[in-house]
């Protein structure tokens, strides 16, 4: 039974199959075409490898080309492209689904294809599902393991962020943090780790740090950030910062 003639963009969380909500569940199922992001023709999609549970055979599978490069042309191509191309198969009259690794709205490539879509293809109708981000299952996974990670209390400000491209930028960030009583969530970390972690170490803060990698895959590792060692990590890893806590605490 397919749904509405509409694009859902879905957030299909950071990994584990189980941490997809029921909507999301509900419009995979009911959709004609799924559609997810590759960063190249034949590679696999994250998004579509989480939620792989959730595809049947009779579905059709619709990969979405949007390159991991630096210029700017060759990305806006793939959107405009991956937004007129969803909407022809909602004009057609099919449910489509576009599914978003982590939460749909935060750093996410489908929402490049949401602007695409207000800018291109008004008439479209589009609905969005929200979805667990690896910032907040990180933070689960180290409450889990013994390690409790409260993202933010009371007045503290939480700032999700990629990972600063310069040491005289981290270091000025991790002053402001600690001035205004920010936890810092870096994303984007991967080959970056090999300088940050030294700097860390050198200001003292490895202790306050929780480094997260694959969270949600079977191979997930997280664990204080002065047990990982300086090497490259690969680039689903994040990092959470805090250099203080409120006064009032149990
Ligand atoms: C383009 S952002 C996507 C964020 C995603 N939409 C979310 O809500 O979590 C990619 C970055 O998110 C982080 N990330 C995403 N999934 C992750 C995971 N399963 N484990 C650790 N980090 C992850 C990494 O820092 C990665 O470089």
């Amino acid at each position: 039974m397919h749904g509405l003639a509409q694009l859902t963009l879905v957030g299909v969380g950071p990994g584990d199959p189980q941490l997809i909500t029921v909507a999301a569940v509900q419009a995979i199922e009911a959709a004609a075409v799924v559609a997810y992001p590759v960063a190249r023709e034949g590679a696999e999609g994250m998004a579509a490898r989480i939620a792989a549970p959730w595809i049947s055979p009779q579905q059709r599978r619709l990969p979405l080309v949007f390159p991991m490069v630096a210029e700017a042309e060759p990305r806006r191509q793939a959107w405009h492209a991956a937004a007129d191309a969803l909407a022809a198969e909602v004009a057609a009259g099919q449910a489509v689904v576009l599914l978003c690794e982590g939460d749909s709205s935060l750093y996410a490539s489908c929402s490049y294809v949401l602007l695409a879509l207000a800018q291109r293809r008004p008439a479209c109708p589009v609905r969005v599902i929200p979805g667990i981000s690896a910032v907040s299952a990180a933070a689960a996974a180290a409450s889990s393991q013994g390690h409790p990670w409260p993202l933010a209390l009371q007045q503290e400000p939480l700032l999700i962020r990629p990972t600063p491209e310069t040491e005289a930028e981290l270091t000025a960030l991790l002053e402001q943090a600690a001035a205004t009583g920010t936890v810092l969530a870096l994303l984007k970390l991967g080959h970056r780790w090999s300088w940050v972690q030294p700097l860390l170490a050198a200001r003292g803060l490895l202790e306050q740090a929780l480094f997260a990698q694959r969270v949600g895959w079977p191979d997930q590792l997280v664990q204080p950030a002065v047990l990982v060692s300086a090497a490259e990590q690969p680039y689903f890893s994040l990092l959470l910062i805090r250099q203080g806590w409120p006064a009032v605490l149990p």
